[in-house]
């Protein structure tokens, strides 16, 4: 008998065994500077290869709903002194093409409001494929 409490509306535990990288697209087909949605089972991700580096972000701003991965990938305007204006984070958020809220590819939070989140996955390329832990 198991001692974990479970209601019929938990959300299901994710178990390290439940991880498996699947097949998105070629390596190919993501070249430096370009992004590719695809579906994976129930969910449509966006994978983007930013200066080398490969990001997968599910397709559902977590504002209203907005395919947020047709949204531009951009950098912003960081805390700064009154009169100073710095610019940061070139190139490492997504910008929401509904509303124009902003997330880090790498983790997923928005930029303006840390308990805000959009979905991102581990990627990989493996024997000539991105895979996609999703
Ligand atoms: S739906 Fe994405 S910011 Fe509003």
């Amino acid at each position: 008998m198991s001692s974990r409490l479970t209601t019929r509306w938990s959300p299901p535990i994710r178990r390290a065994t439940d991880m498996a990288f699947q097949v998105a697209c070629p390596a190919e087909d993501l070249p430096v500077g370009s992004r590719k949605i695809v579906d994976l089972g129930k969910i449509t991700v966006g994978l983007f290869n930013v200066d080398g580096t490969l990001y997968a972000v599910r397709n559902v701003c977590p504002h209203h709903g907005a395919p947020l991965c047709l949204g531009d990938i951009v950098g912003t305007m960081m805390p700064s002194d009154v009169g100073s204006y710095e610019y940061g984070l070139h190139n490492q958020l997504i910008q929401c093409p509904r509303h124009n809220w902003e997330f880090d590819l790498r983790t997923g939070r928005s930029v303006h409001d840390d308990a805000v989140r959009c979905r991102v996955y581990p990627v990989k390329v493996e024997d000539g494929n991105v895979l996609v832990d999703a």
